[in-house]
Order: structure tokens, then C-alpha cells, then sequence
């Protein structure tokens, strides 16, 4: 396989499932739909797909992946604070479970492609519940300043819309208040968050059918072989325990990263070993191009020098792009390097290849199923 690719561990991923699995099957009520954004890989959808998840998107293009890798469109849900006429068309002659709506005039202009297409629409609005996810500022989108969703205030006059609307069939609320979320206090916020708004909009006479907390939940970046699976044991307790669902409704979770991020990694030949005066350089053949959560958001992906176990020596290991941000990590310290050595950077499962560019002209990475 030419270098850099994505690798990924079907077992990995299988584990995960089962884990999740574990949870929902005795839970009838829940269901998972997986963040296609995440990752969209056919080797991944395809065994997804068998666990029975339902999916999430927030693009026509991701509709129409998850409906060429075999999900039912009953299964989607589609979000997104910019969804255009042509996508919210195909969501609607596809036949989605639900849109999530961020805003009344996208809940006008569903209404009148509704009309123009002869089709209902079933509609939950996403309400920004301003719980604070203590993440990076990047990837947090549940607080008051962000352009996601309908500020609670803001709620009452926009569900009656829905309601009244004989084309629409008014689901109920959507909330997603970040990623990459380690500390479960935030879920606990969220669900106490839910708890309120529903009882005040049961004093209004609003029942909701369903509530969708989104998805969030983080994994081990440091230590992916002790933790490839998160906690979800953790997490979906939270749900289970704080949030007062009523009878007969529907939990809705949109897992992308916990799902996937474990069970890919980009896997990166060294070009050359370069000696500066205070540092060593390993340039390796991947750059931001295909990860480029480093270079985004600061993050750090655990390197692994598959090739050598000689003795351990401090690097920077850098990307052949030319922009100072391409940067993997500073003083890794790894077995000694070589031109020539295979190098893997781990946990790059989620919004590794699909935040992938053709910058600098670059081809887009291939990817293969392996173990690791
Ligand atoms: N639902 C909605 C409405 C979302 O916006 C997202 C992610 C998810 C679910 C899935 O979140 P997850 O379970 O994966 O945390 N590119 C960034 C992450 C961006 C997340 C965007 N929204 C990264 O590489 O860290």
C-alpha cells in the first residue's frame, strides 16, 4: 500500500460496537445513530451498519453515503445550521426519520419544500441549551455564542409553528453541546438541562415524542492500547439515571469519534532524518493533509515508530507540507529513527480521513482493513 493510508482495525471497532450494543439492546427505546462525519469509510459503514445503528448526518453528501452503504433512510437523522434546498430535497425523497432544526426560517424553507415536493416532514428543533462542554474551543457548540441551534427563550413560538403545520410532524428536541468530552459532568448538566425544559413545556401543553442528546463522548488520545474502547458504561449510565424520560419516549445518541476514533490509524513512511542545531527532525511522507487535527485544533495523536526498537531519541516529527502548523509532535521521544521506517500515528478513526485535503496537490490517502 503507497503511504501515508489509513489503516483500520475491524476488531477494534467490533468491540466498540458490541459494547454499545450491550447497552441499547436491553434499552428499546434508545437508539444510536452514528456521526457520519466522523468517518465515512465503506469498511466502516458496512460493519456499522450490521450492529444496527442508525446514522446521523449533516450534509446531502452524507445522506447519500449512508444510503449507498445500505441504511435504511428511516435510520437518519440530519442536522446542520446550513442545510441547502437540494439537500433538505433528497432528505425528503429519501423519506429520513427526522430533521433537526436549527432555526425558524430553515423550518420555513422545509415547509415550502415540502409543498413544492408533495411530502411531510418529521422535525425536531435543536435547542442550544448553554451547558459549557469544557472542551476546545473548536469543538464545543452548546453555549449561548455559538451558531448552533435555537436559544431556549427563543423555543415556545417556534415549536407551535412546527406544530401547527400540517406538513410537519413535531418529534421534539435535539442538543448537542460539544466533542471530545472526557468529564461526564456535562452530560450530567445536559440531562438536568432537559429535565427543566421539558417540564416547562409540559406546563405549556408540549409533549415531546423523542429527545436526541446528541453525540460527545471522548477518547483516551494518550494511551489508546490500555482504553480502545471509552467508557461507554460511563456515559449511557448518565442518561439512564438523570434524564426523566416518559413513557413511551424515544432517547436518540449521535456517537461519531467514540465509535471510530480507536480502530484507525495513519500509518506514515520517514523520508528523512534531519540534524538541526538544537533539534532532530523526522519528516515523515504524511502531512495535515491527511490529519490535520493537529495542525487544527493543537491536538496531539500518539506516534508509534512501527519499525525500530533501537534506542529511544527525541524528535520532532514533522509533515512535508509547507506550512510551519504541519507538525505531528515536539520532542517524541522514539526508538531511533531511519529513512525508510513505517510510523503510525493512532486514534485517527475519527475526522482523520475525512477532514482529509487535496492541498498541495496531494492525492487523497487509500485505506485497508489490518490489525494493529
Ligand atoms: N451530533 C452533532 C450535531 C455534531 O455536530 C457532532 C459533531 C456529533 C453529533 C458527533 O460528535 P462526536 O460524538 O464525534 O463527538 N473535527 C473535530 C470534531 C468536530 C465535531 C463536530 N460535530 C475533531 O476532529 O475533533
Amino acid at each position: 500500500m503507497r503511504t501515508p493510508f489509513y489503516q483500520y482495525n475491524l476488531e477494534i471497532l467490533e468491540d466498540t460496537l458490541k459494547e454499545i450494543k450491550e447497552w441499547t439492546a436491553t434499552n428499546p427505546d434508545w437508539h444510536v445513530h452514528y456521526a457520519i462525519k466522523a468517518n465515512a469509510n465503506p469498511l466502516l459503514l458496512k460493519r456499522i451498519n450490521e450492529y444496527g445503528l442508525g446514522i446521523d448526518c449533516v450534509s446531502g453528501g452524507e445522506i447519500q453515503a449512508a444510503l449507498d452503504n445500505g441504511f435504511p433512510a428511516s435510520s437518519i437523522v440530519f442536522a446542520g445550521v446550513g442545510k441547502a434546498d437540494w439537500e433538505i430535497d433528497l432528505a425528503l425523497r429519501s423519506g429520513i426519520l427526522c430533521f433537526n432544526v436549527e432555526s425558524e426560517a430553515e423550518l420555513d424553507v422545509i415547509a415550502e419544500r415540502c409543498m413544492i415536493l408533495g411530502k411531510t416532514a418529521h422535525i425536531a428543533l435543536r435547542v442550544n441549551p448553554d451547558v459549557d462542554a469544557h472542551t476546545h474551543a473548536n469543538i464545543t457548540t452548546g453555549k449561548a455564542e455559538n451558531k448552533f441551534g435555537i436559544e431556549i427563550p427563543m423555543l415556545l413560538p417556534i415549536i407551535r409553528k412546527a406544530q401547527q403545520n400540517p406538513l410537519f410532524e413535531f418529534e421534539g428536541l435535539h442538543f448537542h453541546i460539544g466533542s471530545q468530552i472526557m468529564d461526564m459532568e456535562p452530560f450530567r448538566l445536559l440531562c438536568r438541562k432537559v429535565n427543566e425544559l421539558q417540564n416547562m413545556l409540559e406546563t405549556n401543553g408540549i409533549k415531546l415524542n423523542s429527545i436526541n442528546v446528541g453525540g460527545g463522548l471522548g477518547v483516551d488520545y494518550e494511551n489508546p492500547e490500555l482504553n480502545p474502547v471509552p467508557d461507554f458504561k460511563q456515559y449511557f449510565s448518565i442518561f439512564r439515571d438523570e434524564l426523566k424520560l416518559r413513557s413511551g419516549q424515544q432517547l436518540h445518541f449521535e456517537l461519531g469519534r467514540a465509535i471510530v476514533a480507536q480502530c484507525g490509524r495513519l500509518v506514515t513512511k520517514v523520508l528523512y532524518v534531519k540534524q538541526g542545531t538544537i533539534k532532530k527532525f523526522a519528516i515523515v511522507d504524511a502531512g495535515f493533509t491527511e490529519l490535520i487535527r493537529p495542525a487544527l485544533y493543537g491536538a496531539h495523536h500518539k506516534i508509534v515508530n512501527i519499525s525500530s526498537n533501537g534506542p529511544l531519541q527525541r524528535y520532532d516529527v514533522v509533515g512535508p507540507i509547507c506550512e510551519s502548523s504541519d507538525i505531528f509532535g515536539k520532542d517524541e521521544m522514539l526508538p531511533e529513527v531511519h529513512r525508510g521506517d513505517f510510523m503510525a500515528l493512532m486514534t485517527a478513526g475519527a475526522y482523520g480521513e475525512t477532514m482529509s485535503s487535496g492541498y498541495n496537490c496531494r492525492p487523497l490517502p487509500p485505506s485497508e482493513a489490518g490489525k494493529f
